[in-house]
C-alpha cells in the first residue's frame, strides 16, 4: 500500500524541500514554497519514480481514434435560475467541477442555496456542505428562499470542515449536485498547512474532483476572492476545474453580475444580472429598461450600449471633472478599467481639445455593473467631455438620454466594435434615437461636435 508524506515544492522552480522555508534554496524566490502531498510505494524510500524504476517499464496503454470513443449524451441539470443556466452554457454538466468565486457577502451562498433548492424541487438529489456556517444559520437563509419552485428546506446539509468526512459522505450519498461552501474552509488532515492555504486548497479541490468524476457528482465549489484576486485559493484552482464563474458587484449596490471566466462546456461571453432581495437573488431580465429609466440626462451622463456576452445591455456612464488640489490629480473609476480611462483622457486632450490635465476625473458605471470592453471608450469620452464642458449631451434639456458605443483609437479615430446592429436595436427599443457610434462619426472630435452642440463646436475649433 502506498504511504504518503508531505513535501514543500517551490511554485516557481519546482524545487522540493522536506520542510517549509521562507526562501527557496533553488531559485532564491521568497514565499514560493507550497505544501503538497507525495505518495511513495510501501517500503520504498528515496526519490519519486524509484518504485517505477524497480518495477520496470509500465505497460503501454491502448488508444482509440476519437470516432470510436463512445460519448453518451447526458442531459444537463437545469438549476431553474435562467441566468445561471445561461452562464453555465445551458445548465450544469453531470460530474463537472464549477468554481464560483466572489468577494465576501456578494451572495455566493444565496445563489448556490437557491440552485440546490430548485434542483431539489425538480427531483434531483443534492447536498450542501458548509464549512462556514452552522446548519441553523443555513436554515434561516433557506427559509427566506423557500418557495414552491425552490425547495431550499429539502436540501440535505452537512456542516463540516474535515475533507475525509465530506468525501465519505459524497461517496455514500452520491447526490446529483453538491455545493462545497467554501473550498477554503475544508481541511485535509495529511497536510499541516492551515485551511485556505494554497497547498490545502489545491489538495481539497483535487481530492473532491477525483470523487466527483468517479461518482458522477457535479460539484459547485465556492471560493472567496478579494478585489485584487490575491487570496490564496481560487486562482490556483482555475486550471483544475471545468468552469470558473465570477460573481461580482458591490455589496451595498443592488445589482450583481455573474460571468463565466472559463467554461469547458460553453461560451465565456455570457453574463447574468441579478438583484439581491429579501427573498433571494432575482434575475434582472429588463436591466436595460431600469438603467435607461434611471439615467439622469445631466452634464456628464451618457448611456452606453454595451454587450454582455450575446446580450445587449444599456447602462448609464457618469463622469465628474472637478478642479483638484492634488498633484497628480485623482483618476477614480468604478466599473471600467483605470488604464482605459487614462487612454481616453490622453486622446481627449491630444486629439479632441478636451484637456483634463490638472482636474480630478471620476467615472462611474451606474448600478455596480462592470463593463470590460473597448466599446465603452466612446461613452466614457463623451461623459468626461460633457462633464468638463458642463453641457448635457444632446442639448440643454434633452428629452431622452444620448447613447453611445465605439472604441477610441490612439490617433483620435473611432473604431467599430462587434454587434453594432444589436446595440442599435436595443437603443431603439427604448426610444433612444440619438446614438453616437463609429459609423456616424469618423473621429472623436466629430463625435463631440455632434453630441455637444455649441460646446462641441468650440472643441472642434480648438
Ligand atoms: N433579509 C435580507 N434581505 C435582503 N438582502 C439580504 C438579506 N439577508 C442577507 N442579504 C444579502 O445577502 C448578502 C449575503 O449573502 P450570502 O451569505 O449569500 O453571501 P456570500 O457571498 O455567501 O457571503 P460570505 O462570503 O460571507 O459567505 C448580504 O450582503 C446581503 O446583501
Ligand atoms: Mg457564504
Amino acid at each position: 500500500m502506498a504511504k504518503s508524506s508531505t513535501t514543500y515544492v517551490c511554485s516557481d522552480c519546482g524545487q522540493a524541500e522536506p520542510r517549509w522555508m521562507g526562501q527557496c534554496p533553488g531559485c532564491q524566490a521568497w514565499s514560493t514554497l507550497v505544501e503538497g502531498r507525495v505518495s511513495a510505494p510501501a517500503g520504498g524510500r528515496g526519490a519519486p519514480g524509484a518504485g517505477r524504476a524497480a518495477a520496470g517499464r509500465a505497460a503501454a496503454a491502448r488508444v482509440l481514434p476519437l470516432r470510436d470513443v463512445i460519448a453518451a449524451r447526458v442531459p444537463r441539470l437545469h438549476t431553474g435560475i435562467g441566468e445561471l443556466d445561461r452562464v453555465l452554457g445551458g445548465g450544469i454538466v453531470p460530474g463537472s467541477l464549477v468554481l464560483l468565486g466572489g468577494s465576501p457577502g456578494i451572495g455566493k451562498s444565496t445563489l448556490t442555496n437557491m440552485a440546490l433548492g430548485h434542483l431539489a424541487a425538480s427531483g434531483h438529489t443534492t447536498l450542501y456542505v458548509s464549512g462556514e456556517e452552522s446548519a441553523q444559520q443555513i436554515r434561516l437563509r433557506a427559509e427566506r428562499l423557500e418557495s414552491p419552485a425552490c425547495r431550499a428546506l429539502d436540501v440535505p446539509v452537512l456542516a463540516e470542515t474535515d475533507l475525509e468526512t465530506v468525501l465519505a459522505t459524497m461517496e455514500t450519498l452520491r447526490p446529483d449536485v453538491i455545493v462545497v461552501d467554501s473550498v477554503q474552509t475544508l481541511h485535509a488532515a495529511e497536510l499541516s498547512g492551515a485551511p485556505g492555504s494554497v497547498g490545502q486548497v489545491r489538495e481539497v479541490a483535487a481530492r473532491i474532483m477525483q470523487v466527483a468524476k468517479a461518482a458522477s457528482v457535479a460539484v459547485l465549489l465556492v471560493g472567496h476572492v478579494t478585489k485584487e484576486g490575491s487570496l490564496a485559493g481560487p486562482r490556483v484552482l482555475e486550471h483544475l476545474v471545468d468552469c470558473v464563474l465570477q460573481f461580482e458587484g458591490e455589496r451595498e449596490r443592488t445589482y450583481r453580475t455573474l460571468r463565466a471566466l472559463k467554461n469547458r462546456f460553453g461560451s465565456t461571453n455570457e453574463a447574468g444580472v441579478f438583484e439581491m432581495r429579501s427573498d433571494g437573488l432575482v434575475e434582472v431580465l429588463d436591466a436595460s429598461a431600469r438603467f435607461v429609466g434611471e439615467a439622469t440626462r445631466k452634464a456628464g451622463s451618457v448611456v452606453l450600449a454595451s454587450m454582455e456576452g450575446t446580450r445587449p445591455l444599456l447602462v448609464e456612464v457618469q463622469a465628474l471633472v472637478s478642479s483638484s488640489e492634488l498633484v497628480p490629480p485623482r483618476r477614480v473609476v468604478n466599473g471600467i478599467d483605470r488604464n482605459r480611462l487614462a487612454l481616453v483622457l490622453a486622446v481627449l486632450g491630444r486629439h479632441a481639445g478636451v484637456g483634463c490635465g490638472t482636474a480630478d476625473v471620476f467615472v462611474n458605471v451606474v448600478g455596480g455593473v462592470r463593463v470590460d470592453e473597448p466599446g465603452a471608450d466612446l461613452a466614457v469620452a463623451l461623459a468626461v467631455a460633457s462633464a468638463q464642458r458642463n453641457v448635457p449631451l444632446g442639448g440643454e434639456a434633452p428629452m431622452l438620454p444620448v447613447a453611445a458605443f465605439g472604441e477610441v483609437g490612439l490617433t483620435g479615430e473611432l473604431r467599430s466594435v462587434g454587434h453594432s446592429d444589436r446595440r442599435l436595436e436595443e437603443a431603439a427599443k427604448f426610444g433612444l434615437c440619438q446614438v453616437i457610434h463609429p459609423a456616424g462619426a469618423a473621429t472623436l472630435r466629430q463625435a463631440l461636435a455632434g453630441a455637444l452642440g455649441e460646446a462641441g463646436r468650440a472643441a472642434r475649433a480648438a
